[in-house]
C-alpha cells in the first residue's frame, strides 16, 4: 500500500513561502495540500506557480486549519504575525515550521512556547543556515576535534535590508519589526551559537549579553541599494539603528561577537571565524592541527553564507530533516526552545541599551 504523506499548509504566501512549497513538494513524505495568505488571490498565484494540484486555498489561517490532512503548517508570515500562527497551529494539534524571527517580545515566545509544550507537536524555526554546506562542513569539522577547544566565535550579518524586499515595509517598523538583530541579525546570533557549541548537533547556551547600538540610517531618507548599486531617497525610514554589536558569554566559557549591520554599502556578507585551541576558520580557510607541516590556509570550494536570496537557502535540507523528526519521534536541534535561547540574546541586547548593563540569561525561565 502507498505510504501516506504528511499534509503541509503554508500560510502566508509571499517570497519566502516559495521555498517552503518547493522544498516540501519534493519531499517524499510530504505533500502541499493548502496555501492560505491574507489575500486570496496571493495564495492562488502562490500555487499554480508551484503547479500544486488539488491545493485548498484560503484567505485565512483559521479556515485553513481545518482543511483535511493537513499534518504540518509552515508560518511564513511577517514576524509579528509568527506568536499568534504558532499558537493556533499549535492548538489544532499540527507541527509547525516557523520563520525567523519567532517572535517580538519575551512575552509572545512564553506564549508560544506554553501552546507548543502543550499539544506536544514539532517545531522547527527556519534557522536555514544550519544547513548552509559550509555551517555543515565547520560543524562536522569542530566536532571531529580540527580545531580543538573553542574559545571564540566572530558572525556577522552584514545586509542592507531595503526597499527592493517585499516584507521591508513591515520589517522597517520598530512597532512590527522591533530591531535590525531580530529582523535579520538573528541569523547571525544563531550561528554564533551553533558554533561555539562543539557537538555536531548542539548549540550552545548564552550565560551573558552586552550590547551597542548605531549606525546611519535610522530616520534616514538616504537607502542605499546593493541589488543596483544605487543610492534612493525614501519616505519609508527604518525605525531602528540598523547596526547592533553584541558580546556574548557561553556556559562553556566561549565568547563570541555578533554584529548586524543593515547599514553597509556594500553586497551582502556573512562572515565567520571560529578559533579553537588547535585550530581556526575563517569563511572557508582552515588552519588546523589535524594538517600537519600546513604553510598557508586550506581553501574548502563549498557553498559559502554569501547570498540573501530566498532561492539559494538550503530550505530542501532543513524541512527534509524536519520530516525526518516527525517520523521519527524525536526533536530537532532547531525546535522552539532551542530558538527561544537565541532570541533571547536579541531582547537581551535591546535591555542592555536601556541599562547599559550585561544582561544574564536566560531571561524566560521554565
Ligand atoms: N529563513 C530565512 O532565511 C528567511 C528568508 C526570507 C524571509 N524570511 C522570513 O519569512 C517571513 C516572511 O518574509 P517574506 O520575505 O516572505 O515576506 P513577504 O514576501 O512580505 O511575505 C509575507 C506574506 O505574508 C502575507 N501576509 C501579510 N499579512 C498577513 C496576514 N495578516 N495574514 C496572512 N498573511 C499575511 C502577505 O501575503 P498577501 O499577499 O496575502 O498580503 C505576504 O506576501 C519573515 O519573518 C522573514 O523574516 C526568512
Amino acid at each position: 500500500m502507498a505510504e501516506k504523506k504528511l499534509g503541509v499548509l503554508v500560510h502566508g504566501a509571499g517570497w519566502v513561502s516559495t521555498q517552503h512549497i518547493a522544498a516540501f513538494a519534493k519531499n517524499p513524505h510530504t505533500r502541499v495540500v493548502a496555501v492560505s495568505s491574507r489575500k486570496l488571490a496571493s495564495a492562488v498565484k502562490r500555487a499554480d506557480e508551484a503547479g500544486l494540484r488539488d491545493v485548498g486555498l484560503y484567505d485565512s489561517l483559521d479556515k485553513a486549519l481545518k482543511h483535511e490532512g493537513v499534518d504540518i503548517v509552515s508560518v511564513c508570515t511577517p514576524q509579528h504575525l509568527h506568536a499568534e500562527n504558532t499558537i493556533a497551529a499549535a492548538e489544532a494539534g499540527k507541527h509547525i515550521v516557523i520563520e525567523k524571527p519567532i517572535a517580538n517580545s519575551l512575552d509572545e515566545m512564553r506564549a508560544m512556547r506554553k501552546a507548543v509544550r502543550k499539544a506536544g507537536v514539532r517545531t522547527i524555526v527556519s534557522f536555514v543556515l544550519r544547513w548552509n554546506p559550509l555551517f555543515e562542513t565547520i560543524k562536522a569539522m569542530v566536532a571531529d576535534d580540527a580545531l580543538g577547544k573553542i574559545y571564540y566565535v566572530e558572525t556577522d550579518y552584514e545586509h542592507d535590508i531595503g526597499s527592493w524586499w517585499s516584507g521591508y515595509d513591515d520589517a522597517r517598523k520598530a512597532s512590527t519589526g522591533v530591531s535590525a538583530l531580530l529582523v535579520g541579525g538573528c541569523h547571525a546570533v544563531d550561528a554564533c551559537r551553533w558554533f561555539a557549541a562543539q557537538g555536531r548537533y548542539e548549540a550552545a547556551d548564552p550565560v551573558e549579553v552586552f550590547a551597542y547600538r548605531g549606525g546611519w540610517r535610522k530616520g534616514s531618507d538616504t537607502e542605499f541599494n546593493y541589488l543596483t548599486n544605487q543610492f534612493l531617497k525614501t519616505d519609508k525610514p527604518m525605525e531602528y539603528d540598523g547596526l547592533e554589536v553584541v558580546l556574548l558569554k557561553f556556559a562553556s566559557g566561549a565568547v563570541g561577537k555578533v554584529s548586524v549591520n543593515a547599514d553597509c554599502v556594500m553586497p551582502y556578507t556573512f562572515p565567520i571565524e571560529v578559533f579553537g585551541d588547535k585550530g581556526t576558520i575563517r569563511d572557508n580557510r582552515i588552519w588546523s592541527h589535524k594538517f600537519p607541516g600546513q604553510k598557508s590556509w586550506v581553501t574548502l570550494p563549498t557553498i559559502l553564507p554569501d547570498s540573501a536570496d530566498v532561492t539559494h537557502h538550503p530550505f530542501q535540507g532543513q524541512m527534509d530533516h524536519f520530516v525526518e523528526c516527525i517520523l521519527a519521534g524525536r526533536e530537532s536541534h532547531c525546535n522552539l526552545d532551542d530558538a527561544i535561547k537565541t532570541h533571547e540574546v536579541v531582547f537581551a541586547a535591546q535591555r542592555c541599551y536601556e541599562t547599559n548593563a550585561p544582561v544574564r540569561l536566560p531571561l524566560l525561565g521554565e
